[in-house]
């Protein structure tokens, strides 16, 4: 058996933002089209009309401020509301292939490392492009690694979940490194039409380089412990699948995209997500006030702050718990990593720091790492 490390993360961020006044003034301008479309049914009293969002409560509800978008243009038409992607023809890499491969490849140059280190590469996010062939093996071929690729999905907890792969393959001998890469292209699953969840998803990519301890560079962090936990719930649910078209579902279907009861979602996953962490760093031999710094999922700030005094005891500063959702929003499984990808470089040798996920499943997903040197 290896001693495993983090040996480095990447990031990969897109070119536009959308902040909440320009998401807010185009989802009205939306509210009052389908209100005038509609003008006679609501007059008629057989239709409810729309209402606007507003920003204060985006900010209050959720901590969020922004979101970077793949395509601002396309999500910001009042008569659209969603990206436009231009179809590429097979021979061209995917659009979540070249955010995956733009991640890994920072991940590779943070490390001083290159594609002939990495024995594999899991590509995993809660959206894939398509079924096949894996988005991991075109990202895999991509960088120009000998070895394998395969494509997972937990929803918000796919990279923790690809990391216990990773970690296991690479103590267990069977990899040197693999590459864990969260390519999120949410806003393609957002109801940007939708009030209550418009603001909600933002798109990033993000990878982790996971290594034999004695291959690492300076400044890595050994993994002391990786723990899962799902349960099954319908509180965070999307629809659409292969079988969607012998549903004779229609594309446009509020259930084919994210859908979620947000206030169940907090008050069931803020204590578990709490629990989770107490009781994987008990067993290894630690409590919550040992750690030097929690890089927590980012869907939600009071769902952070909750989580952060049900540990401490007191509400996480921003060292603590450092935030990133405000600048984010919520990136799907790729939160937690941005955290720890922006938030590290501070820590001292001997410093314990946990990595955390939690979302839709429910999933939870934890890491205790130590900085080495
Ligand atoms: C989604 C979430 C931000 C909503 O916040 P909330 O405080 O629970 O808000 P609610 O949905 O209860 O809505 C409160 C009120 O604001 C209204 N509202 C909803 N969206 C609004 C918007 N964009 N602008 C203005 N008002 C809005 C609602 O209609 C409701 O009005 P009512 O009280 O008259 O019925 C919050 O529940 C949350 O973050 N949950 C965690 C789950 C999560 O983020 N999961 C992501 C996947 S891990």
């Amino acid at each position: 058996m290896h001693r495993v490390a983090i040996s480095s993360t990447g990031l990969f961020t897109p070119p536009q933002t959308i902040t909440n006044a320009e998401l807010v003034a185009a989802f009205n301008q939306y509210v009052d089209l389908e209100n005038a479309k509609h003008a006679d049914a609501i007059a008629a009293g057989t239709q409810q009309p729309l209402t606007y969002s507003n920003e204060e409560f985006i900010v209050k509800a959720s901590g969020i401020k922004a979101r970077y978008v793949m395509d601002k243009e396309g999500v910001l038409d009042p008569t659209r509301m969603r990206p436009r992607f231009a179809a590429r023809p097979d021979e061209a890499l995917s659009l979540m292939a070249e955010v995956g491969v733009k991640a890994c490849q920072d991940a590779l140059d943070n490390a001083g490392k290159t594609a002939a280190d990495v024995d594999g590469l899991i590509c995993a996010a809660a959206n894939m492009q398509r079924p096949y062939p894996a988005m991991g093996v075109e990202i895999q071929t991509a960088l120009g690694i000998h070895g394998w690729g395969f494509d997972m999905n937990v929803a918000c907890s796919s990279a923790t979940f690809a990391l216990e792969l990773a970690v296991n393959a690479v103590r267990t001998g069977t990899a040197r490194a693999v590459l864990v890469v969260n390519p999120e292209i949410t806003s393609a699953h957002l109801a940007w039409m939708d009030r209550d969840c418009h603001f909600i998803f933002g798109d990033v990519g993000t990878a982790i380089l996971v290594q034999r301890l004695d291959l690492a560079p300076a400044g890595a962090f050994e993994v002391l412990g990786t723990k899962l936990f799902s349960t099954f719930s319908n509180n965070i649910r999307n629809n659409a699948g292969f079988l969607s078209r012998c549903d004779d579902r229609d594309p446009a279907d509020r259930d084919q995209l994210f859908r979620q009861e947000g206030r169940k979602v907090f008050k069931e996953v803020c204590p578990m997500a709490a629990d989770h962490i107490a009781g994987h760093l008990q067993s290894l031999g630690y409590t919550p006030a040992d750690v030097r710094r929690f890089w927590l999922h980012q869907a939600n700030l009071a769902m952070n702050q909750l989580i952060g005094k049900r540990l401490l005891g007191h509400e996480a500063s921003a060292d603590e718990a450092p935030i990133i959702l405000d600048e984010f929003a919520n990136t799907a499984s790729a939160g937690s990593i941005i955290a720890f990808h922006r938030h590290n470089g501070d820590l001292a040798r001997g410093d314990l720091g946990v990595i955390c996920s939690f979302g839709a499943g429910y999933s939870i997903g934890s890491l205790v790492v130590r900085k080495v040197a």
